[in-house]
């Protein structure tokens, strides 16, 4: 079978990894190849990356969003160069939480990087590669932070106030009614096995659920 380039995203406790987790467990239960990655991150040169980019610890602002732009496009080339392009090769799934979109969202939309930076960085260090499909979980800011308060924090993202998480949701939702159907809204308030089946579904009208 063919490889396939899925992304998982959505804001801070939309359950990126809880669906990505569902889906694995359905792929593996059928015995189709699959692997689970994220961003930033996924590769050895990339988590060291990730290290660096999360050092900022409370925001006390290390890096600024132009910064951050070019650390997390080094990130995702060599997460693309060594984990997802040979995984997809081999004829594995991929499914990957977060990618450029996000980059877009936090570091253009909320942190003010010019968009066309961020374009034009990514088609030079990543020559523009695009998912093949995107699942965003969507889902009100009011219920993403209870579910960070249920959770605990887990970096300075999930710190961010209700306006913030309003304009992430927002922009997330712009992208997708830009995106000509590569990318597909799911609704994340529902059950997680609920989140996980209405994924399948639009997985298998894209040729990719066993079932
Ligand atoms: N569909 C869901 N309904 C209710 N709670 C959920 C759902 N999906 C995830 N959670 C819970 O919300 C929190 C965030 O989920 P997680 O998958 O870690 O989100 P993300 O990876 O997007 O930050 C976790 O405590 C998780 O157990
Ligand atoms: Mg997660």
């Amino acid at each position: 079978m063919s490889g396939a380039f899925i992304v998982v995203e959505g804001g801070e406790a939309s359950g990126k990894s809880t669906l990505i987790r569902h889906l694995l467990a359905h792929f593996q239960a059928h015995g189709r190849a699959a692997i689970g990655t994220r961003e930033p991150g996924g590769s050895a040169g990339a988590e060291a990356i990730r290290r660096l980019f999360l050092a900022d610890g409370d925001g006390a602002g290390v890096w600024s969003a132009h910064e951050a732009v070019a650390l997390l496009s080094a990130a995702r080339a060599n997460h693309l160069r060594v984990t997802i392009e040979p995984a997809i090769a081999a004829g594995a799934i991929v499914l990957c939480d977060r990618f450029y979109l996000s980059t877009m969202i936090y570091q253009s939309v909320l942190g003010g990087a010019a968009r066309d930076y961020v374009e034009a960085m990514h088609q030079w260090v990543c020559g523009g590669r695009q998912p093949d499909l995107t699942l965003l979980l969507d889902l009100a800011p009011e219920a993403a932070m209870a579910r960070l308060r249920l959770r605990g924090h887990e970096n300075r993202f999930d710190r961010m106030d209700l306006a913030a998480h309003a304009r992430v949701r927002a922009a997330f939702l712009d992208f997708a009614a830009q995106s000509e159907g590569r990318m597909k809204r799911l609704d994340a308030s529902e059950a997680p096995e609920q989140v996980a089946a209405a994924a399948l579904a639009e997985l298998a009208a894209f040729g990719l659920a066993p079932t």
